[in-house]
Formats: structure tokens, sequence, C-alpha cells
């Protein structure tokens, strides 16, 4: 049957070169669904350091109900910019969206798309396949704490990391439920139980008793320290990582330089069976704004990662093995050695959809 509903994706750009890798992966969207006679609508919205600036609003009142009410996904950017040092409206924009719409699971795969990629001796592509799962409402990030004597000697400083006992133990479980549905055999829980102990020893009695739901997944326990030494041992050892808000924020960064570095790193903030936002792993680079040198393939990648979230496997899998041959034949930007622009490598790809999905 033909579905004539028109798929409708909010789309917020935000700054720097999320201004440029959002025009590409947007471009990608377009090229897919008129392949695949999707029918589209792509909303556009200017919350931004410069709108911030501008207007004094970081993101409107009622924004978060008219996301969350009128679209089936949510596409941004980057945000960050040196006029904005405390990163106010990253704040109420980005956290804001995934708090306010309860996107708990961080979902951000770990997949190395060429040999040529690794910078690991010894390990290619085949090695480098793994899934991290952030919780994303809790943890360091939920702004609980204050300070007091500003600016005095006395300054005191408090940020608190809270985990609920409801909040592990949902991440826990989506991170078992992903490796029974995907055929995955291992879960790794990382935390620093040795030293922060209230929140380590929910966190560890939260991972137990899931796993023993889970019986034919085997199922570990390390500190993130020494997760992030083991991942640059060996990251063939890894199948699947839950991790708290502030450690898989980290680690993702790490893993991203075993997919060719931060311009390749794709990642969706998620709530199943709810419209979810979906956003590269990389930040704003503003030395990079608008020159063309931004990679957008962690941008197009995660639209893939948007499609497969709304059933759309088929028009995801294209789009990863159309970055894939662009990889191959580097059709790509120059941090991952290519010497295309931003908007060439963009084009690459709705080229090589031609490829994959037909005229
Ligand atoms: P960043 O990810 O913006 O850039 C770090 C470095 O990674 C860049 O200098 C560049 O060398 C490389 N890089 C990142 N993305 C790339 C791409 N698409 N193509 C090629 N190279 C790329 O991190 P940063 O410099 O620490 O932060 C800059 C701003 O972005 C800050 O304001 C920060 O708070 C913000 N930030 C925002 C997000 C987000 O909105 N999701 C994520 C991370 C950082
Ligand atoms: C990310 C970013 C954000 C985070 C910042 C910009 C608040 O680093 O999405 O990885 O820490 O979650
Ligand atoms: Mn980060």
């Amino acid at each position: 049957m033909l579905d004539c509903r028109a798929v409708k994706i909010a789309v917020v750009p935000g700054d720097g070169i999320g201004v440029d890798v959002t025009r590409e992966a947007v471009k990608v969207l377009e090229e897919v669904s008129r392949r695949r006679s999707i029918s589209l609508e792509v909303t556009h919205f200017p919350w931004s350091a410069d709108h911030y600036l501008a207007t004094g609003e970081t993101i409107p009142q009622g924004a978060f109900e008219d996301l969350s009410a009128n679209y089936e996904a949510i596409f941004m950017g980057a945000f960050g910019d040196p006029r904005v040092p405390d990163m106010k409206h990253g704040a109420d924009i980005l956290l804001g969206i995934r708090f306010r719409l309860d996107l708990y699971v961080n979902y951000r795969p770990v997949r190395c798309l060429d040999d040529r990629l690794s910078p690991l001796k010894g390990f290619g592509a085949s090695d480098i396949d793994f899934v991290v799962f952030r919780e994303n409402t809790e943890g360091a990030y939920v702004g609980s704490g204050g300070v007091f004597k500003k600016g005095t000697p006395d300054e005191v400083a408090v940020q608190e990391d809270i985990s609920t006992r409801k909040g592990v133990e949902r991440i826990v479980r989506h991170a078992f439920e992903f490796a029974t549905a995907r055929g995955r055999r291992k879960v790794v829980m990382a935390d620093k139980s040795n030293a922060m102990r209230f929140v380590g020893d929910l966190w560890q009695r939260a991972f137990a008793e899931v796993s023993r739901e889970f019986p034919d997944i085997e199922a570990s326990t390390l500190y993130i320290d020494a997760l992030c030494m083991q991942i640059i041992k060996d990251p063939s050892q890894f199948e699947v990582i839950v991790t708290n808000n502030m450690f898989g924020d980290i680690v993702t960064d790490l893993a991203a330089s075993l997919q060719g570095g931060l311009g390749m790193a794709a990642s969706g903030n998620i709530h199943p069976g709810r419209v979810s936002m979906f956003e590269p792993v990389h930040g704003s680079a503003p030395r990079y704004a608008g020159t063309g040198r931004a990679n957008p393939f962690g941008a197009v990648l995660t639209i893939a990662l948007l499609l497969d979230h709304l059933g759309k496997s088929g028009e995801a899998a294209a789009i990863e093995a159309a970055v894939a041959a662009c990889v191959r034949e580097r059709l790509c930007t120059p941090d991952i050695g290519g010497m295309l622009t931003t908007a060439q490598a963009g084009d690459a790809v709705c080229e090589k959809l031609s490829v994959v999905l037909g005229p």
C-alpha cells in the first residue's frame, strides 16, 4: 500500500558547522525521499546563537509541545558559539529537547566504514562495530547544584550527579533489548563504582538485576577508565556498551576517532515509540564554519538513523552504503583523506544513491 501521508521532519541547523552539515543532510534526506516516493515535509527552525543574540529568545514557549505533537522526528546540527560563553542557548535547546521530550536513550553507533579510517594498528573496519548507549536524561547533566560566595576566595560550587533507579533501569534494559533484537551477544556496563560509591552501587545492582532477564546475553562491567583503555587496545571485543550521561559523552568522542574522527559519528536521542531527535556527535567547530571543510557524513549517517527509527530501514541502509562507497573512493572532505568541500561531499552521496537505489 502506498503511504501518502507526509513525513514531517523538524530541522534545527543551529550554529557554526551545524548549519553546513545540516544543509547536506537535508539534501540527502530529500534525495532519498524523492527516489523512494516518500512524501516529505521539512520545517526549519532558526534557534541558534544568532537568533538568541538578536532576539533574546533561545527556544520559544510551546516549542517542546509543538515538536512532539506535530513532527515525526527532529534533526539538529550543532550548537556552540564563542559569543555565548555559557552556552545558555545550547542548554535550553539541546538539553531542553533531550530532557523535556524524555529522550532517555542516546544511541551512538561506532562503526568504522573503511580500513583506511582506522587509526589503530592491526584493527580495521570489521573489528570496529559496537554501540554505545548513553543515559541521556540524568547524571551530571540535570543542572542540580549551585554556587555561593561566587567571585570571592571562599567560592563554593556544587554540581550533583543524579541517577534514579527508574532511569538506570530503563537505559540498561534498552541496551539488552537492542542486543537481543540485533543479534549481539555481549553487553558491558561502564561506571566508576570504585570512586563514586552511591551512584555506582545503584548502577551495579540495576545492571545485575536487569541482566538476569536476558540469560542469553553475556553481561559484564568495567570501570570507565579501564573501558577507555580497552577500546583502544582491542575494539573488537565490544558489542554493546551502556553507561551514564557524562561517561557516554566522553567515550563517544574517543570512539569517534575509531570511525575516522568526529565528522563521521552519528547519534540518536530516542524515546522508543515517541518523537525523537537525531544529531551528529560533533559540535559547531566554529573555526570551520562556512569554510567548506566540515565533513557532512556524520550528519548524513544521522539521517540514516532517523529513517531507521521511522521504520525505513531500506532507505537507511541505502544511505549507509552510499556513504561507505564515497569513503572508499575518497569522495570526501580532507579530514578523512579526500579533497571535496562539504557541499561536494553531500552531492557525492546523492550521486551514489542513484547507484544504490536506481534512478
Ligand atoms: P567540535 O566537535 O565542534 O570540534 C572539535 C574538532 O573536531 C574540530 O576542531 C575539528 O577538528 C573536528 N571536527 C568536528 N566536527 C567535524 C566535522 N564535521 N568535520 C571535520 N572535522 C570536524 O568540538 P569543540 O571544538 O570542543 O566544541 C565547539 C563548540 O561546539 C563548543 O561550543 C561546544 O560546546 C559545542 N558542542 C556542541 C555539540 C552539540 O551541539 N551536539 C557537541 C559537541 C560540542
Ligand atoms: C554532545 C555534546 C553535548 C553533551 C554538549 C554540547 C552539551 O558534547 O552531544 O556530545 O555533552 O551532551
Ligand atoms: Mn559530546
